[in-house]
């Protein structure tokens, strides 16, 4: 008997057509998002989960999911939507999808940069609304991002790709990681012990360090104020790891030039605030949102949950 496998969300179609060859999986057709309630009624024939960040995986929906579950094989690098103590207490695999979407979420870090910098919101309601009448060298003045100073909290795969990305922009990059990274990964990049000794040397900061309880609401006031004047913040990492009232009161006030945002505390009800302001480029969520890198995220979270049904150890175990 193929093992069944409860898909919460709708798949790319390489990816289900491969889990329809290996597996029996209950697929989501419609893409409902589905409320915990659910997915433990679901999971009662299932064998193996296969979820999105969009299902949270509480100590109570893990305690209460059926014994057979062996496994959460997440389509999804980030995996603070599973609490990962509870799943190891359960006995519980717990896996994720590194490195592949890496590409795709360095490239829309720079749109967010970008789009920040040079104003793209304001360009294009714009135009879309047919509110643009002229031409002037005052017009949309935006501000450069070729040759300023990137500072990334978190210089993981992601990170350090983005890394890779911004030199080509002349940028000087700067970072602070739990750990320093291999000098040889760094490519040139100075490592600051501290995020506060990062700040004062971002013209640019990108945030793309792990959602956890030590990295809620790291950039805060306190931590603004060490920014230059006109710095631009950007984050495609998770939305926790802002302190919304502390940025949006930094945009109203032009401590920060910009802000360019793909993920929020409480999406997708976002602080409201942000949809006021001129100055901050929004985006839904769409990191990874590529038609290549949600293939590979797909066959990688297969690939775990091959080797779990194998009897192998997983590539991408977290628990
Ligand atoms: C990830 O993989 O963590 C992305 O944010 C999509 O869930």
């Amino acid at each position: 008997m193929k093992p069944v496998i409860l898909v919460t969300r709708k798949l790319p179609e390489a990816v289900e057509d491969r889990l329809r060859r290996d597996y029996q999986p209950i697929l989501n057709p419609t893409d409902t998002l589905y409320s915990s309630a659910d997915i433990i009624n679901m999971a009662a024939e299932a064998d193996a989960i296969l979820p999105c960040h969009t299902e949270k995986f509480s100590a109570e929906v893990i305690e209460r999911l059926p014994a057979r579950i062996k496994a959460i094989a997440n389509f999804s690098v980030g995996y603070d939507h599973v609490d990962v103590e509870a799943a190891k207490k359960r006995g519980l695999i717990v896996t994720n999808t590194p490195d592949v979407l890496s590409d795709a979420t360095a490239e829309l870090t720079m749109m967010l940069m970008l789009g920040a910098a040079r104003r793209a919101s304001e360009g294009e309601k714009l135009v879309r609304t047919r509110e643009w009448k002229d031409w002037s060298p005052s017009f949309m003045v935006g501000i450069q991002v070729t040759g300023k100073r990137l500072g990334i909290v978190g210089f993981g795969r992601v990170g350090q790709v983005v890394a890779q990305r911004a030199r080509a922009f002349d940028m000087t990059i700067h970072y602070h990681n739990r750990r320093r990274v291999d000098p040889q990964l760094e490519g040139g990049a100075t490592y600051h012990e501290s995020v506060e000794a990062l700040m004062p040397h971002c013209d640019f900061l990108a945030l793309h360090c792990v959602a956890s309880p030590e990295t809620a609401g790291l950039l805060n006031k306190e931590r603004i104020a060490m920014l230059p004047d006109g710095a631009v913040v950007v984050n495609a990492s998770r939305g926790t790891v802002i302190d919304d009232e502390a940025l949006i009161e930094a945009l109203k006030s032009g401590k920060l030039y910009a802000a360019g945002l793909d993920v929020f505390n409480n999406e997708p009800d976002i602080n409201p605030a942000y949809r006021e302001l001129d100055n901050v480029f929004l985006m839904p969520h769409i990191g990874s949102a590529t038609r290549e890198t949600r293939d590979a995220m797909g066959f990688r979270a297969l690939d775990n949950l091959d080797a779990i049904f194998s009897g192998r150890e997983p590539g991408d175990r977290v628990a």
